[in-house]
């Protein structure tokens, strides 16, 4: 693995001061993104990865730094010291992320980097760039249940001071059900890699079966990149990426973002990690309402979904 120039988030977006504000969403065909993502979006689209990368793609909120560390510690033989070199979207880009200068975007992040890199991404299948396809790399999508993962974002939208207004708990239910929110429809998103997955030898799992028995989830993502540890190894990355040691981590936690991005007081990044949670938000009437409209557009969609394990 290449080393990475580090470049502090902190000082860039301490300096962008002002001109961060909650970003209007803009629809790329369809999808709605940021408009700092949409404005640049050509320059993404046009991204070329080597085919050694391996591109984590994920609904925002579905475990995407979970497996980010995971892969981390797996490239590096579980070595916890080496992946503390740096916080995680410097470690593992965020390939569409534009923010106002002199943050680095996500490109400017990768073209420091020699590959193999570790690439993140929310675009949908359909908003990928076409050079991943190409170069035929890796791909990693982790999907979460609908339920947790709109709690998990609701909180998200209230800390995250770049995302639209979250409004109150029932008004951002049903944005949630039309695809409304930054990346678009859940649904979509989960459908559509599912369909590709394997034509296109895409990795997919799932965050409840992580949290359900993390080690057989990590020996998979293991043998998907044709690594091979010793057990003391992947004992210890499963120790590594518990809900609790990443919580603890500064170079996991997102603690590198200042507070004008994300303000960890009105919630903090690594908030539950659980399976379940939802339960204490939606009502039984809400639940009722949500589950009727999901048995629509997931018909047909057979995608081992778990809301409770
Ligand atoms: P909650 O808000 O439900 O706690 P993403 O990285 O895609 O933004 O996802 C963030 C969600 O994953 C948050 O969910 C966060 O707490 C959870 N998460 C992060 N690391 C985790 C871990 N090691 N184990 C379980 N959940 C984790």
């Amino acid at each position: 693995m290449s080393q990475v120039k580090t470049l502090s988030y902190g000082e860039s977006i301490e300096k962008a001061g002002d001109t961060l504000s909650r970003f209007p969403l803009i629809p790329i065909r369809g999808t709605p993104l940021m408009s700092l993502i949409a404005e640049n979006f050509d320059s993404i689209w046009a991204f070329r990865p080597d085919p050694t990368d391996l591109l984590i793609a994920t609904y925002p909120k579905a475990g995407t730094t979970w497996t980010q560390e995971i892969v981390d510690l797996l490239y590096h033989n579980g070595d916890a010291e080496m992946c503390k070199r740096a916080p995680t979207p410097t470690r593992s880009p965020f390939l569409e992320i534009f923010s106002p200068k002199p943050i680095p975007s996500g490109l400017d992040l990768l073209e420091t980097m020699d590959p193999p890199r570790m690439i993140k991404t929310h675009l949908p299948i359909q908003l990928v760039p076409p050079g991943f396809w190409e170069n035929k790399c890796k791909v990693i999508y982790v999907a979460r249940n609908a339920k947790d993962n709109l709690v998990s974002y609701y909180h998200f939208d209230r800390m995250n001071k770049t995302q639209p207004e979250p409004g109150p708990w029932e008004g951002y239910i049903p944005k949630f059900m039309r695809g409304e929110l930054a990346w678009g429809s859940w649904y979509g998103h989960v459908k559509g890699y599912w369909e590709e997955r394997e034509k296109r030898n895409i990795l997919y799992i799932f965050y409840e079966d992580m949290k359900e028995n993390p080690r057989r989830e990590v020996e998979r993502i293991m043998r998907y990149l044709n690594l091979s540890l010793p057990d003391e190894a992947i004992s210890r990355i499963v120790e590594l990426t518990t809900f609790k040691s990443m919580k603890e981590n500064p170079m996991a936690n997102y603690s590198c973002i200042p507070n004008v991005i994300f303000d960890h007081s009105v919630s903090p990044f690594m908030r539950k990690g659980e399976v379940g949670d939802w339960q204490n938000s939606f009502t039984a009437e809400q639940s009722q309402l949500f589950d009727e409209d999901y048995e629509k557009q997931m018909k047909g969609a057979n995608i081992p979904f778990r809301t409770l394990i």
